[in-house]
């Protein structure tokens, strides 16, 4: 089997910032709340005529160069995204061409949170079978543009961002072990509505505007701790490894106590744990390749370390990737 490695990553965050301040200024919280409840202080957010594909385009083009690549090498391109720009065209074909990546096919794909891993699962696939060679799996969100701005229980949560990877084939090991699932019986605990009317749905939003996000948190919170435990464990028995041969796990940067509850069931210390949700909050399916990008950059991954990378989300769904950088 050839094995599938990410060879280079890249981040983009808009410059606006609403800090605590300013949701203490639209709604009914504070700044106490949202720490001890979630560890957020700030999230950025995209300028008003700024989209999921141009942050996906700058993202890319930062793993491509970090990857030491044209964009002409590039194969393929998988976007993960809850906040397209179109139906159609996929944000990936969008992507596509502005990378001017022509050697590429491109499409979408909605894991919701739990894109990047959902992603690296599916860019090892195609190069474990030799159909391609280098990959660029890239997440990017304008949540913002889909958040409920008068609901606090979720407006507080939710930033931009996007995040990008290249995954190659390689002679060194590099993607070990994936695990993906998903929990449709439980699907409707976060929803955004396309076309189907459903009054009830509506109803449920603050602001009554169906393309919001609504969210029942203590339910999705409960899932994330079990499944992120869970999945983990199980890429950790796959590759008949211990928690002690994992050098640091990079999860997805919903909420602090979520992640803190997580790491109590597996067992590790949180100085195992790369964390940036204070600056940007949950910014779906980029949060894990976002911080991937700054462990790197900050020195808290060298090679040859063994990574786990594990989200949750919308769907419901959630995913652990064991890999080696
Ligand atoms: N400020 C002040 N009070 C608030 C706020 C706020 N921003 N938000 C909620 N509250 C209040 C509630 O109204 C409630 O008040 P009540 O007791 O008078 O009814 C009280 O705080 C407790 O509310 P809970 O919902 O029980 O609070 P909880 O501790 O569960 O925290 C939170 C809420 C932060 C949303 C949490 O449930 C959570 O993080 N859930 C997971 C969300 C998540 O990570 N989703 C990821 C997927 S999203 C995606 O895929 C795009």
């Amino acid at each position: 089997m050839i094995n599938a490695k990410i060879i280079g990553v890249g981040g983009y965050i808009p410059e606006k910032v609403y800090d605590n301040a300013y949701m203490e200024s639209i709604v009914d919280t504070s700044d106490e709340w949202i720490i001890r409840r979630t560890g957020i202080k700030e999230r950025h957010i995209s300028a008003d005529n700024e989209y999921t594909t141009d942050m996906a385009t700058i993202a890319s083009k930062r793993a491509i160069e970090n990857a030491g690549l044209t964009a002409e090498d590039i194969d393929l391109i998988i976007l993960a995204t809850v906040t397209p720009d179109y139906f159609t065209p996929a944000c990936a074909c969008v992507v596509q061409a502005n990378l001017g990546a022509v050697n590429a096919a491109a499409f979408d794909f909605n894991a919701a949170c739990s894109g990047f891993v959902t992603g690296l699962t599916i860019a090892q696939k195609f190069i474990q079978t030799g159909t391609y060679k280098n990959i660029v799996v890239v997440c990017a969100d304008v949540l913002s543009k889909a958040t409920d701005y008068k609901d606090r229980a979720t407006c507080v949560l939710f930033g931009d961002a996007a995040g990008a990877a290249v995954v190659s084939a390689s002679e060194e090991t590099g993607i070990i072990a994936t695990d993906i699932g998903a929990d449709g019986a439980s699907g409707m605990a976060i929803t955004s509505l396309a076309y189907r009317d459903d009054e009830e749905e509506v109803e449920k939003r603050i602001s009554h505007k169906k393309d919001t996000l609504w969210m029942a948190g203590q339910a999705v919170m409960k899932f994330a701790v079990k499944t992120m435990a869970e999945a983990s464990e199980k890429v950790l028995k796959e590759a008949g490894l211990t928690w002690d041969d994992i050098a640091l796990v990079v999860p997805h940067q919903a909420n602090y106590r979520i992640v803190e509850s997580a790491i109590k069931r597996m067992g590790i210390t949180d100085d195992k744990v790369f964390l940036n949700l204070e600056k940007y909050g949950n910014t779906s399916a980029s949060c894990i390749p976002v911080a991937l990008s700054e462990a790197v950059e900050a020195g808290r991954i060298k090679k040859g370390d063994k990574i786990i990378l594990v989200g949750f989300g919308g769907g419901l769904t959630w995913g652990a990737a064991l890999i080696e950088w």
